[in-house]
């Protein structure tokens, strides 16, 4: 069983069509997302439309969350986007401006989707979550002591913990048996190079599994110019991002 898993792709098309490039090599039996479609990048319609083509594709092998961001699209008010105006401008005004562009069919879609989801493949039992089992915005960053992440991670009921949000992809094998894998993120990547970055997994029919970062080279200098060309107040901040 081959599994693709994806997640922030942040409204980043070019970066994607290069991910979903080579995960057409990898040739997987499932995808599946760990959130955050639509913020902060250029082009927010043009990855929930591939999202909807790979969910068309796979059906009921296409699993998908819901990710902080999404969560933020879908509840935006004025005093959300005030205060992160205030706490992170670049953010902010993307905030107020991707939910203007955003059709509403896709700020629907992620309103809807689940936090979390339980998976069991081959006898194997996986947690997809977009921060941690405790909560949709926490970090697992690399680099975290040991400790901190079992903390984070004991109240779920699986083997293998599969993450995002941070953007920077790492993994934790703990004594408690459970494995921690963050994937990385599709369109913001925060590696040094800030290429995508994305996880296959495999699993054997013991449910023994095997996981591998895959990074992806990708036009990010375009990708910059095309999300300045936005033309909102601190898009510049969120173009210096991407390189
Ligand atoms: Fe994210």
């Amino acid at each position: 069983m081959k599994i693709a898993v994806i997640s922030d792709l942040h409204a980043n098309p070019a970066a994607f069509e290069k991910v979903l490039e080579d995960i057409n090599i990898f040739n997987p039996d499932k995808i599946f997302c760990l959130g955050d479609l639509i913020l902060a990048g250029y082009d927010p319609n043009k990855v929930c439309e591939k999202i909807f083509e790979l969910k068309d594709k796979f059906g009921e092998n296409f699993e998908i969350i819901q990710g902080n961001t999404d969560k933020m699209i879908a509840f935006c008010n004025d005093e959300m986007v005030k205060k992160t105006k205030e706490a992170f401008p670049c953010m902010g005004f993307s905030l107020e401006q991707d939910v203007k562009i955003t059709d509403k069919k896709y700020i629907d879609f992620v309103k809807n989707l689940p936090e979390e989801k339980l998976i069991e493949i081959n006898g194997l039992k996986i947690h997809l979550v977009h921060g941690s089992p405790r909560a949709q915005n926490e970090n697992i960053y690399p680099e975290l002591m040991v400790e901190t992440v079992e903390e984070m991670v004991k109240n779920s009921p699986t083997e293998l913990i599969l993450c995002g949000h941070t953007h920077k992809p790492c993994g934790y094998s703990l004594s408690s048996g459970k494995t921690v894998v963050n994937v990385g993120s599709v369109g913001r990547s925060m590696t040094n190079d800030k290429m995508p970055v994305y996880l296959q997994l495999t699993i054997d029919k013991n449910g023994q599994f095997f996981v591998e970062h895959r990074i992806i080279s990708y036009d990010n200098l375009e990708a910059s110019k095309k999300i300045i060309a936005r033309g909102f107040e601190h898009c510049e901040d969120l173009g210096k991002m991407y390189v």
